[in-house]
């Protein structure tokens, strides 16, 4: 049997940037073949941060969903689900909170983060890694593939999965987390992570003639004013973004070897860029082209997701109740 692998996105945008791709799509792509693969549209854990945006999480979904048929994930070979719309997704996270420490959950570095983003303390935010051991523990997945930044929250679901089944016999499956190599990519403006709300993000969808504008503006070697000055590699986000994304390797040494020269141009480097990224993305807005009118498929697609799901995690629930004797 394959291993189990679940893993999620909050709806809170209805499209993905290269830093998705890079952090986790690329691979949950190479993922699908070898492992049974679920993906969980996160809708309540979205409601974390983006409770009065709910009325928009629904049209969300349906532009995620549509990017990552666009990218290739398959849905013959992925079960895709909502979220709230697994009834014993919510009974299991009760059940887990009832082990979960106040103090730990006070800890959780994603929660400080939040809060200094301008969020509130709710209760829900508070319990957003035992609602996400939920969706892990639920479906009994073996491997949970996720960006650094979630790696506590794996571990989150590992420990207290370890904890129920020293309480109450094995029980759950111990889940490992997967964090791709792709790391974090920087923004566009070389200073932070790639995200929507920085400003700083080129998206799956953007059209050649916008990437081009945003590679132009991208931020590169500050110490570099001439042509003739010799720039620097390290660091330089156009050249991250020519080693994640040009397929051309000699075309890349070269660049890079006459940067440090102080024989090529900012231009020269960033118009191949720009042409390096358009080449990447037209296949996946030709994919979107294919569905894009297909009025039914997404909706189709995750109602026989939502069904498949619910009942596997309403076994684990059952079992979890009967191991505590309900
Ligand atoms: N917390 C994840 C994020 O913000 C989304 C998520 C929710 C998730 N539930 C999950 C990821 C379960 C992996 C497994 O990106």
């Amino acid at each position: 049997m394959k291993p189990r692998i679940l893993t999620g996105d909050r709806p809170t945008d209805s499209q993905f940037h290269l830093g998705s791709y890079v952090g986790t799509l690329k691979n949950r792509l190479a993922l699908q073949d070898t492992h049974e693969t679920f993906i969980m549209l996160a809708d309540l854990h979205a409601l974390t941060t983006h409770a009065k945006d709910a009325k928009e999480i629904k049209n969300n979904i349906k532009g995620l969903m549509r990017n990552y048929l666009a990218i290739g994930l398959d849905p013959e070979r992925v079960t895709f689900f909502v979220q709230s719309h697994i009834p014993a997704l919510p009974q299991l996270a009760l059940m887990l909170g009832m082990i979960t420490s106040v103090s730990v959950l006070e800890r959780q570095p994603a929660l400080k983060e939040k809060i200094d983003q301008g969020n509130s303390l709710t209760y829900g935010l508070l319990g957003y890694p035992v609602l996400m051991a939920a969706d892990i523990l639920g479906p009994r997945a073996n491997v949970v593939p996720v960006g650094k930044d979630q790696k506590a929250h794996v571990e989150f679901a590992r420990d207290i999965a370890q904890k129920f089944n020293a309480m109450f016999g094995e029980t759950l499956t111990i889940p490992e987390p997967l964090i791709g190599e792709g790391g974090t990519l920087v923004g566009i403006d070389g200073k932070q992570k790639m995200s929507k709300s920085l400003g700083n993000a080129i998206y799956l969808l953007e059209d050649a003639k916008s990437v081009r504008q945003k590679v132009m503006r991208m931020y590169t070697d500050p110490t570099r004013i001439h042509p003739t000055d010799p720039g620097h590699i390290e660091g330089n986000p156009v050249f991250t973004y020519h080693d994640l994304f040009n397929d051309n390797k000699e075309e890349v040494a070269d660049l890079k070897k006459r940067y440090e020269q102080g024989t090529v141009s900012d231009v020269e480097v960033k118009e191949k860029l720009a042409d390096a990224l358009n080449a990447f993305l037209i296949p996946i807005a030709e994919g979107y082209e294919r569905i894009a009118h297909k009025k039914d498929l997404v909706h189709d697609i995750l109602a026989a997701g939502d069904k498949k799901a619910a009942v596997i995690f309403q076994d684990t629930l059952d079992a979890v109740k009967a191991a505590m004797g309900f």
